[in-house]
């Protein structure tokens, strides 16, 4: 059995992160976790094939931007290209609003954005957990449902409101 099928759910994010030049891109993600409260700290793990490990390897920062229900399009597509052959802004009709403290964009479609510099990346088997300490946040909406992942292409719903 997968980890992903023992520890569930999770929350969903979308990643965003820039390249040495300004190149913006967008990566969903679930290894997600907060670390601490204050300050506030969020962890996430990145395996080292993805555009964004490069990404956040080389500029030390990134936007973590949580996911509502209505996102699961978003989420799936931004999960399944990667950003070194297409634009997933473009693709996924991601709206960018630009960040105060980091380079990388954030995304306005997110009811809670976070504004990360990199703190520590470590290697852990087959990902790097990326420890961001949060530089700024933008609460959009305070009630929203999460998107909720367990693994592949199965996202559990909640129940509650
Ligand atoms: C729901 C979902 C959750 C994912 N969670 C992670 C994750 O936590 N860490 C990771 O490295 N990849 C995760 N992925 C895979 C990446 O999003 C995917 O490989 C993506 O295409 C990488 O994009 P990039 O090359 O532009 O960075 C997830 C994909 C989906 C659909």
């Amino acid at each position: 059995m997968r980890i992903s099928e023992q520890l569930f759910p999770r929350p969903v994010v979308l990643i965003t992160t820039v390249d040495k030049d300004g190149k913006s891109n967008v990566m969903t993600a679930s290894f997600v976790m907060p670390v601490s409260f204050s300050p506030k700290y969020v962890a996430v793990a990145i395996a080292p094939s993805r555009y964004t490990f490069k990404n956040i390897s080389e500029v030390k920062e990134f936007g973590v931007n949580v996911c509502s229900e209505e996102m699961l399009e978003m989420a799936k597509l931004c999960g399944s290209y990667s950003g070194r052959e297409v634009d997933k802004f473009e693709l996924a009709n991601l709206e960018k609003e630009s960040s105060v403290k980091i380079r990388a964009p954030l995304i306005k479609n997110s009811p809670i954005s976070f504004e990360c510099v990199v703190e520590e990346m470590k290697e852990f088997g087959d990902h790097w957990l990326v420890v961001g300490r949060v530089v700024r946040e933008v609460v959009r909406k305070e009630r929203f449902k999460p998107l909720l992942h367990k693994s592949g292409g199965t996202f559990p719903k909640l129940k509650i409101d």
